[in-house]
């Protein structure tokens, strides 16, 4: 039984399978490969695009979705998340796809070997389908990522999709460079900057984060248009440079990207969204059918 609980559990050959399922499912519609499966999401932090194409990526290959939403559940009379997962895997699904705050949630279920298990996004460590998504949205447009810069920009020390960003993009050989006010910037090796300015010249990429503000205990910045006036990508910043555009989404918009520049042909936000769909059915492939 294989799990996805981080990208770490994946060989490179897995990798470029991934890369290689996902494009041809994009080229030409499947055929039915999961009919009869059944999954089970289990989202204890609110989704838009992650709990959606799981779900659009599990219709497309024939297979059936059913979702239990925390909040109207069991959990709320105090049973625990070992006892909802068991309890769940008794209804014989084939993956149990989890969102949760705490970072070791999905490898904690993954540990109990009743079904399969996908993280969907878990605290501030681990979000791997989306770093797989954008890896693949990154490869389609340059073919090849190795040595190509790209700078992550904003709340850094609370993103997940950052945080699996790193470990997938410098494993492929691109050079990350951190960009954050002291605030969000977390502890690393990785080039540290505080200024977008400094780095405008050398990135092939930018990868906007948004602040996560449900994240901080007490607001880091009094005002988020200070923050904007230094961090937000917009035309001014960026002029008429071949920089791709990414952003996992929530976007604020005029915060993180400008209006005018999500409208850009360079900012590949809903490529992103659309290109999730196409990742996380090669994901469903893999781990179902050809691990
Ligand atoms: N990128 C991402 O995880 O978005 P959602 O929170 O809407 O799923």
């Amino acid at each position: 039984m294989q799990h996805l609980v981080d990208t770490n559990d994946l060989s490179d050959a897995q990798i470029s399978q991934l890369l290689e399922d996902a494009k041809n499912f994009k080229a030409k519609r499947p055929i039915q490969l999961l009919r009869d499966r059944l999954f089970m999401t289990l989202f204890f932090e609110p989704s838009t695009r992650t709990r959606s194409s799981f779900e659009v990526a599990a219709k497309k290959l024939g297979a059936a979705v059913v979702h239990l939403d925390p909040s109207r559940s069991s959990t709320k009379k105090g049973e625990s998340l070992e006892d909802t997962f068991a309890n769940l895997c008794a209804m014989e699904p084939d993956a149990v796809i989890i969102r949760h705050s705490e970072n070791e949630a999905p490898g904690m279920l993954a540990d109990m070997q009743m079904t399969t298990v996908i993280n969907a996004g878990a605290g501030n460590y681990a979000h791997p389908t989306q770093a797989l998504l954008d890896l693949f949205t990154m490869v389609e447009h340059f073919g090849d990522v190795e040595g190509k810069n790209i700078a992550i920009v904003g709340d850094i020390v609370s993103s997940r999709v950052a945080s699996s960003g790193i470990r997938l993009l410098t494993r492929m050989g691109m050079n990350v460079i951190l960009v954050a006010p002291e605030p969000f910037m977390p502890e690393s090796d990785l080039p540290q900057y505080d200024k977008l300015e400094d780095v405008i010249e050398k990135v092939d990429v930018i990868m906007s984060l948004r602040a996560q503000l449900e994240r901080h205990s007490t607001p880091l910045f009094e005002n988020y248009n200070e923050y904007a006036r230094h961090y937000c990508v917009d035309h001014n910043r960026l002029g008429k440079r071949d920089i791709l555009v990414l952003h996992p989404g929530p976007v604020m918009r005029n915060i993180d990207i400008s209006d005018a520049m999500l409208e850009d042909s360079r900012c590949k936000v809903l490529e992103q969204v659309k290109n999730g769909v196409y990742m996380r059915m090669a994901i469903l492939k893999l781990l179902l059918l050809d691990s």
